[in-house]
Formats: structure tokens, sequence, C-alpha cells
């Protein structure tokens, strides 16, 4: 019997699968950790990200169509309740979903599959703003 609930036309089909979502994600904190202009993005998180990294690998699985990773290890996301002891505006999520860009780029995605991801990111972390610009 199929047990294998994932729809195969999902985001996480798109851009490969599991393997392929790992890399995003470490490409995604390698960025973070990196670059100077994520380094206010940077400072919220906790000096190791390892959590960090498998947390959102976990959450986005799921959140792209693929297996949801997260809610048997931690439960609900309540993703925005999460995010709310980081103030966070326009400028916030514009670095968050810049850092995903360059991180899509780096690992060659076509652009048709960058305005895909980014366009259904950008409704998850507009919802996540909880401060006035
Ligand atoms: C809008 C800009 C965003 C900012 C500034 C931001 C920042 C943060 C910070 C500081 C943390 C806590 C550190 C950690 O636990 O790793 C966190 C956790 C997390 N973020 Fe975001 N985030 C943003 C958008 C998003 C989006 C769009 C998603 C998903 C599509 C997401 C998914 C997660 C997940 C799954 C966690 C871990 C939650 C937990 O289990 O504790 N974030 N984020």
């Amino acid at each position: 019997m199929d047990t294998d609930n994932s729809d195969k036309n999902s985001l996480y089909e798109l851009i490969g699968g599991d393997a392929a979502l790992r890399l995003l994600v470490d490409r995604f904190y390698d960025l973070m950790d990196l670059e100077p202009e994520f380094k206010s993005l940077r400072a919220m998180h906790p000096a190791v990200l390892d959590g960090s990294r498998d947390k959102l690998y976990f959450f986005l699985s799921g959140w792209m169509g693929g297996p949801d990773l997260y809610t048997p290890r931690f439960g609900n996301a309540f993703l925005r309740a999460r995010h709310l002891p980081f103030k966070i505006g326009s400028q916030e999520r514009d670095e968050w979903l810049t850092c995903m860009l360059l991180s899509m780029r780096d690992l060659n995605y076509s652009e048709q599959t960058q305005d895909v991801l980014l366009n259904c990111l950008f409704g998850t972390a507009d919802w996540m703003r909880n401060k006035t610009d």
C-alpha cells in the first residue's frame, strides 16, 4: 500500500525533495552567518545555529507539501506566536526573504522556481510581522 501522502505537485517536489531542502536550509543559515548584510537577522538567533537549521528543515518539509517532520517532534509550530519574542517588521521580513533568495541562487535554482518559492514564502514571512515600521 502506498503510505506516501506527499503531494507530487508540491514545492517540495519542485525543489527536488529532502536532500535539496536540507541543502537550501544549510545554505540559508551559512549565508546568515557569513554575510554582513544579515548581521541583525543573525543577532536574533542563537550563537550555535544547529537547532535552527534542524527546526527550519523539519518545518519546511511539511510546509512545502513533503513529509511533516516538525509536528511529531515538537507539536504544533504556532509559528507566529513563536516569533513574537523577536521584533519583526518589513525590514526583518525582507532580510529573511533575501537570505532565502540568495541561497536559491547559490544552489542554481531556475528563475521560475525562485519566483514560485519566494512568493509562497512571502505570505508566511509577512504574516510574521509583529511591529509597525
Ligand atoms: C519574517 C522574518 C523572520 C525572522 C526575522 C525570523 C526569525 C526567527 C528567529 C530569531 C527564530 C528563533 C531561533 C530559532 O529557534 O532558530 C526563528 C525560529 C523559527 N522560524 Fe523564523 N523568522 C522569520 C520568518 C520565518 C518563516 C517565513 C518561516 C517559515 C516559513 C520561519 C520558520 C521558523 C521556524 C520553524 C523556527 C523554529 C521554531 C521553533 O520550533 O522554535 N521563520 N525564526
